[in-house]
């Protein structure tokens, strides 16, 4: 039987020059460096330029995940880009996307999970592979929180940051046995009853414009390490796997605490964690595909290694994946 996997075949991060510390949010609102440490390990956020757009972020990550995969925008036939912040209403950001990496064929389209949004897409996108629909595709998750941020409400706006990451994903196929490399598994879960926890409060059909980040923290951390738990739990047993089996772990950057809670319940040594949340803080869809682009660039993440990503977000969202690099 004719069996198709997705390989990842480059990744690629985009962060915006320009970072705002948690001391000069001390001047904006009532806060401190010691609290936002504290309860979220965030030391740090990447703030785009007024000029710059999520497709800006997301094409200059997008373009760095094609060179490391030795691919142009020719290649591609599958554009999925998750995001929450996306440049207008419509059309989606990912046309953009596609005419700027000079990509004529094939599709491209936004997918909006919040901060689910790169497990989400990358499902999809490994779908398509799968089914044959694809051959070489590229996910995206990109962001600019900083313009749904309500920058006076101190419970949200030391949280967030802006960024992008990408990865592309080529087809491989073999007949009965395909490379043990690439996309094991996908697993996303939402679950509605929890929309108005974390959401903005605004949007085209709802009547106000735009809107700002609302967000119950408490329960949204509540849940947070509940579910995460649970989907990371669902990769082992699907794949029959054990905890120690994994080499790497890529979560969700929302917060330090959710990360090391979530590691705690699944029994992981912290050494196996990637953490950027103290320097990127939450960047939403692009936290994942960021911290990944790191740890591969810096060399922690290595050929053959087996990855689980996993993240969670509002609606609820949430979701895991396992990859063998
Ligand atoms: N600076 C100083 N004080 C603050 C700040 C701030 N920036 N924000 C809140 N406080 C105050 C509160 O007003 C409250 O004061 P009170 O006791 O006088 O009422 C006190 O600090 C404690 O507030 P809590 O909300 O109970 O603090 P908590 O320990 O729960 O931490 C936090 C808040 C960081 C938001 C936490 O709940 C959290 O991380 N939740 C998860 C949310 C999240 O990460 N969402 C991202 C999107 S979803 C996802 O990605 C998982």
């Amino acid at each position: 039987m004719k069996m198709i996997r997705s390989l990842i075949a480059g990744v690629g991060a985009y962060l915006p020059e320009r970072v705002v510390t948690n001391h000069e949010l001390e001047q904006r609102v009532d806060t401190s460096d010691q609290w936002i440490i504290e309860r979220s390990g965030i030391r740090q956020r990447h703030i785009a330029d007024d000029r710059q757009l999520t497709s800006d972020l997301a094409i200059a990550a997008a373009r760095k995940a094609l060179a490391a995969a030795g691919l142009s925008g020719d290649d591609l036939d599958l554009i999925v880009l998750a995001t929450a912040t996306p440049d207008n209403t419509f059309p989606s950001t990912a046309t953009r996307v596609q005419a700027a990496l000079g990509m004529t064929r094939g599709a491209a389209f936004d997918l909006q999970a919040v901060c689910s949004g790169f497990i989400y897409a990358l499902s999809v996108a490994d779908n398509f592979i799968k089914t044959g629909q694809a051959r070489c595709a590229l996910v995206i998750g990109a962001e600019t929180f900083s313009r749904i941020l309500d920058w006076t409400d101190r419970t949200t706006c030391v949280l967030f940051g802006d960024g992008a990451g990408a990865v592309v994903l080529r087809a491989e196929e073999g007949r009965g046995e395909v490379s043990d490399r690439g996309i094991l598994s996908t697993h996303i879960h939402s679950d509605g009853r929890y929309y108005d926890l974390l959401k903005v409060d605004g949007g085209p059909s709802s009547g106000k414009q735009v809107g700002h980040l609302r967000m119950e923290g408490r329960e949204v951390f509540r849940h947070a390490v509940v579910n995460l738990a649970e989907v990371v739990g669902e990769v082992l047993s699907t794949n029959g796997l054990s905890a120690q089996d994994i080499d790497w772990v890529v979560p969700h950057q929302a917060n330090k605490r959710i990360i090391d809670g979530t590691a705690r319940k699944l029994r992981l040594s912290s050494e196996r964690v990637v953490v950027t949340v103290e320097r990127h803080a939450n960047t939403s869809a692009a936290s994942v595909p960021l911290a990944l682009a790191e740890a591969v660039g810096d060399g922690r993440i290595k050929p053959g290694q087996l990855v689980v990503l996993e993240a969670m977000g509002g609606g609820f969202t949430w979701g895991a994946a396992l990859v063998r690099m």
